[in-house]
């Protein structure tokens, strides 16, 4: 079983382009900055983790059971909304063994878990992640954990957009289709309001009327593949197998000509709550936005230089 209700309803994603891909052996460094990274244009990396001893291990039965012998996990009963009070009404606290025994049992139900790997005895599972040649620096994310993973059978993720952030969506086992739309046009709160409230969860043809007007990007990605997505793209997740799967979001913060780049509406309200009452982000929040208008000038003298 998979629940399908993130994608079905999208107009146009049948017809829709797909997200560029390169194998990992012809990705390099300056490639991935200059034509993905800076650019904020995603892309599929074939076969970009197959080298981390996490590609061979994890899904090893009996692997993984032991290192999470005795910890409990948020276990839920259905796919991993985007709304965050949803996730942590109907969290369980459920035994990390049992939780995998029953993903693995061919039980018919839709399930999902998140690991945290900021916590033991998960955190060992990082020594089996061994990087990207194409990517050396990996600085420490300004929102997210730098990884955890979603365990998951039959359940995506529901659309949602970073809005600070660099990400390489890591797909150690199983196969998902991601669909991304980008959020710096004139349909950015008409589909905020789609995917913020789960309207589209209960109704096919909400966004029907919206053919024609968005253009989605696809990416099937399998096992041992690693996704760039880039911060301020919507995007939904959907698993194309109703085998266990396990996914790291990998993150890293971005570089700081692109943090609070106003051309995205996500970022325009992010200073716009900054500053609705007084807190830590009324003063982190123009200290970023005054070091990337600087890092914009340099960053686009540069380009002006050919450097
Ligand atoms: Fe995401």
């Amino acid at each position: 079983m998979i629940d399908d209700r993130i994608l079905r309803g999208i107009p146009g994603l049948d017809s829709g382009d797909t997200v560029k891909q390169v194998d990992a052996s012809q990705m390099d460094e300056k490639t991935f900055r200059r034509e993905h990274i800076n650019t904020n244009t995603p892309v599929l990396i074939k076969g970009g983790l197959k080298h981390w001893p996490a590609f061979d291990k994890w899904s090893k039965k009996g692997f993984l059971e032991e290192i999470g012998k005795g910890s409990e996990v948020n276990y839920h009963r259905h796919l991993n909304f985007s709304n965050d009070k949803r996730m942590k009404a109907t969290a369980k606290k459920h035994d990390f063994v049992e939780a995998i025994d029953e993903m693995r049992s061919g039980i018919n139900e839709i399930l999902f878990m998140r690991v945290n790997f900021q916590l033991k005895p998960f955190n060992k599972l990082k020594e089996d992640m061994d990087g990207f040649k194409f990517l050396p620096k990996k600085p420490k994310p300004l929102y997210y954990p730098d990884s955890r993973m979603f365990i998951y059978k039959g359940a995506g993720s529901s659309w949602h957009l970073h809005v600070l952030d660099e990400t390489l969506m890591c797909q150690v086992a199983g196969r998902k289709r991601v669909a991304f739309i980008p959020t710096n046009d004139s349909n950015y709160q008409e589909l905020k309001d789609i995917f913020y409230s789960d309207k589209l969860m209960e109704d096919d043809n909400c966004m029907r009327h919206m053919k024609g007007r968005i253009k989605p990007l696809v990416a099937d990605v399998e096992a041992g593949d690693a996704l760039y997505i880039p911060p301020n793209w919507w995007h939904g997740v959907q698993p194309l197998d109703s085998e266990v799967g396990m996914t790291i979001p990998y993150c890293w913060r971005s570089p700081y000509h692109k943090i609070s780049n106003l051309r995205y509406p996500a970022v325009r309200e992010m200073y716009k709550d900054a500053f609705k009452k007084p807190s830590l982000a009324t003063i982190v929040v123009p200290i970023y936005g005054l070091l990337t208008m600087m890092a914009q000038c340099v960053h686009r003298a540069k380009q002006l230089v050919g450097r």
